[in-house]
């Protein structure tokens, strides 16, 4: 069985081939490097780059995977959540190939294909065991589910505001260093003092399992505006606009050892509040394993400390390349509902707020 799946929910536009949920014959990401300078994505020039890259991006998973449309049994594509003018670019594209080729067509939920990009890769290696705690991460969701099997999914406990990775994201446009912000943070934060900085964990009303970034956000903008920041921060932005990735040596050069300590203390705390709540949740619904997933699961201190948390569970991360956005966990998603024929029909349409489970 092969399904091509294509996503385009925000600024990467990627297509992929998948055999048997499983196995990866091609996997195209092309992400766009035009919202560096905005300092986030911008809706608009997200829409028209996922036009531009969504027929050649296509093809190309298309010629890497050897496939020709009559070897293909669906075409998947992501519905939800995401940027509404973003979503339709894909939708479009994967309804005019369902029509033209006679394939079914599969609607998949974005958060869903994150959880799947770890089960894909762990099946080569471990059996999954159910319920699973998942903890998806990205610029868009903090979100924790139990995973029972049959893949029904539970939410256990999200974000009330900002997602971890926007968190990021803001932190680093705040302090000159560009779009994403987590990639740079995670690469720099081993040069500074996670404890140099001390923030307090939000207090949550209602479900204490909840999370909440705004504040300490807040708390970095307050940490910044006590000190002189003007001068270090347009050194980096002249660097950034000399060179769209500078490398670590680079940003070190432009940035001073008390910024470097307030990196690393904003990450430690990011990973202590998304740990311990896994801890606490994964005792709750006593899961018999943790995936973690989502761009913000890149994170190398996050990896890090996961592996040294004890929590008496094998804790399961994507590779690095299937953390970010991609197809090939789009495609991983859809194979289920191929089997169930769970098929969409042409009156599919982008849904930005699409949930995974109440
Ligand atoms: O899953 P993703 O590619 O797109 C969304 O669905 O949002 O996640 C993108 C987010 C961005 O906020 C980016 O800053 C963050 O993931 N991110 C990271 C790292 N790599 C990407 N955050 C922390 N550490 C990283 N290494
Ligand atoms: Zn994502």
């Amino acid at each position: 069985m092969r399904i091509l799946a294509i996503e385009s929910s925000c600024d990467e536009t990627a297509a992929a081939v998948v055999e048997d949920q499983t196995r990866i014959l091609s996997s195209v990401v092309a992400s766009q490097i035009s919202h560096a300078k905005y300092g986030g994505v911008v809706p608009e020039l997200a829409s028209r780059e996922h036009l531009r890259a969504v027929v050649p991006v296509v093809e190309q998973a298309m010629a890497e995977s050897g496939s020709h449309w009559t070897d293909l049994d669906a075409v998947a594509v992501t519905a939800g959540p995401g940027l509404v003018g973003s979503l339709l670019v894909g939708i479009m594209y994967a309804k005019a190939i369902s029509f033209a080729q006679g394939l079914p067509l599969i609607a998949v939920n974005h958060i869903e294909g994150h959880i799947h990009a770890v089960l894909l890769e762990t099946a080569a290696t471990a059996a999954v065991e159910y319920p699973l705690l998942a903890l998806v991460v990205s610029g868009g969701h903090s979100h924790f589910f139990a995973v029972e099997e049959g893949f029904r999914y539970r939410l256990l406990g999200k974000t009330r505001d900002d997602a971890a990775g926007e968190a990021y994201d803001k932190v680093a446009k705040l302090l000159g260093f560009g779009y994403p912000g987590g990639p740079v943070i995670d690469e720099l934060a081993p040069h500074g003092n996670p404890r140099a900085v001390r923030f307090t964990p939000a207090k949550m009303k209602g479900n204490a399992m909840d999370l909440s970034f705004s504040g300490l956000k807040t708390a970095v903008l307050r940490w910044s505006q006590a000190r002189d920041l003007a001068a270090e921060i347009a050194a980096r932005k002249a660097l950034l606009a000399a060179h769209p990735r500078p490398s670590v040596e680079q940003w070190l050069a432009v940035t001073p050892r008390e910024t470097l300590d307030l990196l690393a203390s904003f990450q430690y705390s990011v990973i202590g509040e998304l740990l311990s709540r896994a801890g606490e949740l994964s005792d709750e619904i006593g899961a018999r394993c943790l995936v973690i997933s989502g761009g913000v699961a890149a994170n190398a201190g996050l990896r890090r400390a996961a592996a040294a948390l004890n929590l008496g569970i094998p804790v399961y991360f994507p590779t690095r390349a299937l953390s970010t956005d991609n197809a090939a966990m789009i495609a991983a998603a859809a194979f289920p509902k191929l089997m169930r024929r769970d098929f969409a029909d042409l009156t599919l349409t982008a849904q930005a707020n699409l949930t995974l489970a109440p």
